[in-house]
């Protein structure tokens, strides 16, 4: 059994790239593992958030994430600033990590864009943050989307480093588990770009909360080219917008791609799309309406994120007080 860590920002609504690539696989694992999944709220106001639409969203997704199978009672889910422990580690390994280092993050040069100066100080060192996350819990196990992978591997280089530099063994290594066929799933509108909660255009991605009709619109209107489906997957590598319909339909249906096309190969995009929308509203309806019922007991929710929070600072707060004790702010014992 090994300690696993993931998270999502409660930013927005949690959408089907967060749920293909992330929790999907959260919910799997949650069997056979010792599961910490956490909001985090600490990095979601790394770029501006209204106060009371983030807190709303924390409560709403945690009910999302409980809606698709997470398990409250079994492991822990919580929202990341009620367990300081984050923070405090974050604040040492903002002191471990190099600038050179965060230079090379490609997310936060795609979230700074051109203007660089004009972005929060946090969102540059959002990724400390993130190893703080997981190393608080001494996790060894992150499932994640595609996008993380390089926050990841910066993780591992900050661990190694406290490691080295103070002369212990403290910080494990951490494996990333990324799910291959559905680590990146693309926006409705370009094919070249993640479906994402910061997209300004809702129609660019399917929300865990969208009513039938809505994801069916979304779908009818998702960008497309005029060539009728392949046989092959190869012939699908260069037209990104209908190898990511056709990702969606494999991963809803639970088989691969090429199993798909041998299904719809020649079909248009008209009747693909209608089958595509109902395998997903099909497996979303029972998603949207659990969390609704949910979203109707906030006192129960905000105790299950409370419970949460308990349990995980029992678990981070040992650590976090060690590392302090290593790096000279508590005596050694
Ligand atoms: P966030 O909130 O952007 O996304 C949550 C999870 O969903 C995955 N994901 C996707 N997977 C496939 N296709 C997409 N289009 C797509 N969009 C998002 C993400 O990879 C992620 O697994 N920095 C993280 C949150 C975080 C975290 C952590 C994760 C904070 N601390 C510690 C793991 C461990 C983030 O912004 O996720």
């Amino acid at each position: 059994m090994a300690r696993i860590f993931s998270g999502i920002q409660p930013t927005g609504i949690a959408h089907l790239g967060n749920y293909l690539g992330a929790i999907q696989n959260w919910v799997k694992l949650q069997a056979e593992n010792e599961c910490i999944f956490c909001l985090v709220d600490l990095h979601a106001i790394t770029v501006a958030q209204d106060p009371k639409a983030l807190r709303a969203q924390t409560l709403q997704n945690a009910a999302i994430l409980i809606a698709c199978g997470i398990d409250p009672e079994r492991q822990i889910l919580f929202h990341q600033s009620a367990v300081h422990a984050h923070a405090r580690l974050a604040w040492i390994f903002n002191c471990v990590a190099r600038v050179g280092w965060l230079n090379r993050m490609t997310q936060f040069k795609d979230k700074a864009g051109k203007d660089r100066e004009a972005v929060s100080t946090g969102l540059y060192v959002y990724p400390n943050l993130m190893a703080a996350d997981i190393h608080a819990y001494h996790a060894t196990l992150v499932p994640v989307g595609d996008d993380q992978r390089q926050h990841l591997e910066l993780a591992n280089d900050i661990a190694e480093k406290f490691n080295h530099d103070y002369g212990v063994d403290f910080f494990p290594r951490i494996e990333p588990l990324i799910l291959a066929e559905t680590a990146r799933v693309m926006s409705l509108r370009d094919g070249l770009k993640k479906m994402s909660k910061s997209d300004a255009s809702e129609q660019s991605r399917i929300q865990l909360t969208d009513d039938a009709d809505t994801i069916a619109l979304k779908i009818r209107r998702a960008k497309t080219d005029p060539e009728p489906l392949p046989d092959n997957i190869e012939a699908l590598q260069p037209r990104p917008e209908a190898a990511n319909l056709v990702g969606m339909y494999a991963a809803m249906t639970n088989q691969t791609s090429a199993a798909v096309l041998q299904q719809f190969a020649g079909s248009g995009f008209g009747p693909f799309k209608e089958k595509l929308a109902e395998v997903l509203i099909a497996h979303i309806a029972p998603i949207t309406k659990a969390a609704n019922d949910l979203l109707a007991e906030p006192v129960y929710l905000e105790s299950i994120l409370q419970a949460g929070a308990r349990r995980a600072a029992a678990i981070a707060n040992p650590i976090v007080d060690e590392a302090e004790r290593i790096v000279g702010f508590l005596p050694r014992g």
